[in-house]
């Protein structure tokens, strides 16, 4: 039987495909106020600003493609059973062919209901405006979790946490919680990866630091790997 691998990725997997991370110089919570685009009160406060934020994000999306440790986490499934859980709201994993990835802060590539939080639609063009709306009648938000609001996913992502085999996280400061406390439900004696320039703090026993950006850093782990097949 396989091994179980989770992944646990942020920002900075996708930052070698052209996305912006949001903590590093010149990354998007210094060019924007985060309470101020991505909070229930800013979408209260001026929803066209809010939707014209993330219809920048949704549009870039649509421009890149998934990059070498994306493709590197898919090709991860020949030899583990892998799950990923990613605080990215791209579908660069999904792109690069990972079969299970669970999204902790929402979709882009998603809307929802604003009256009826199950009414979730896949959109097939980067724009969401105002007078969008549900099938109910109410208008559309962009499927994001805001500062503020509950991370529903996060039981579902500590069980698959619990039963991994080994954990490798990259490409996040673990600033945010509850997201950044996965990395404590690991079972005793679980090997963690961690692929990251910025080198984040992992307060575990059996943490291997790779310092390097998430294409080079996955080939290396693949590496790291094989040793533990
Ligand atoms: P951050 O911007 O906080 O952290 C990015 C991490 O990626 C840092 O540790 C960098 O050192 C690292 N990094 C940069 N370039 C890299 C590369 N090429 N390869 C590997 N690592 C690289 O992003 P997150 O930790 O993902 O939430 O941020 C967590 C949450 O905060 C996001 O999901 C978002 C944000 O506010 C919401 O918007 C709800």
């Amino acid at each position: 039987m396989k091994k179980k691998l989770t992944v646990l990725s942020g920002a900075g997997m996708s930052q070698e495909s052209g996305l912006k991370t949001f903590r590093d110089m010149g990354g998007l919570w210094e060019q924007y106020d985060v309470t101020e685009v991505a909070s229930p009160e800013a979408w209260e406060r001026d929803p066209a600003l809010v939707l014209r934020f993330y219809n920048q994000r949704r549009k870039q999306l649509f421009e890149v493609e998934p990059n070498a440790g994306h493709l590197g986490i898919a090709r991860l499934e020949q030899w583990f059973d892998v799950d990923v859980v990613t605080q990215n709201v791209d579908n660069l994993h999904e792109r690069a062919g990972s079969s299970r990835v669970l999204h902790l802060h929402g979709e882009l590539i998603k809307a929802r209901s604003t009256i009826d939080p199950v009414l979730v639609y896949e959109l097939d063009h980067w724009a969401l405006d105002l007078g969008d709306l549900c099938e109910k009648g109410s208008q559309l938000r962009p499927h994001i979790v805001w500062f503020g609001e509950a991370v529903t996913e996060i039981p579902k992502a500590v069980r698959i946490v619990e039963q991994a085999d080994i954990l490798v996280v990259i490409g996040t400061s673990l600033a945010v919680y509850p997201a950044a406390g996965l990395v404590n439900y690991v079972q005793k004696g679980t090997p963690i990866f961690v692929i990251d320039p910025g080198k984040p703090a992992v307060h575990q026993p059996n943490v291997f630091y790779v310092e390097e950006k998430a294409g080079k850093g996955v080939e290396l782990l693949l590496e790291e790997l094989k040793k533990l097949m």
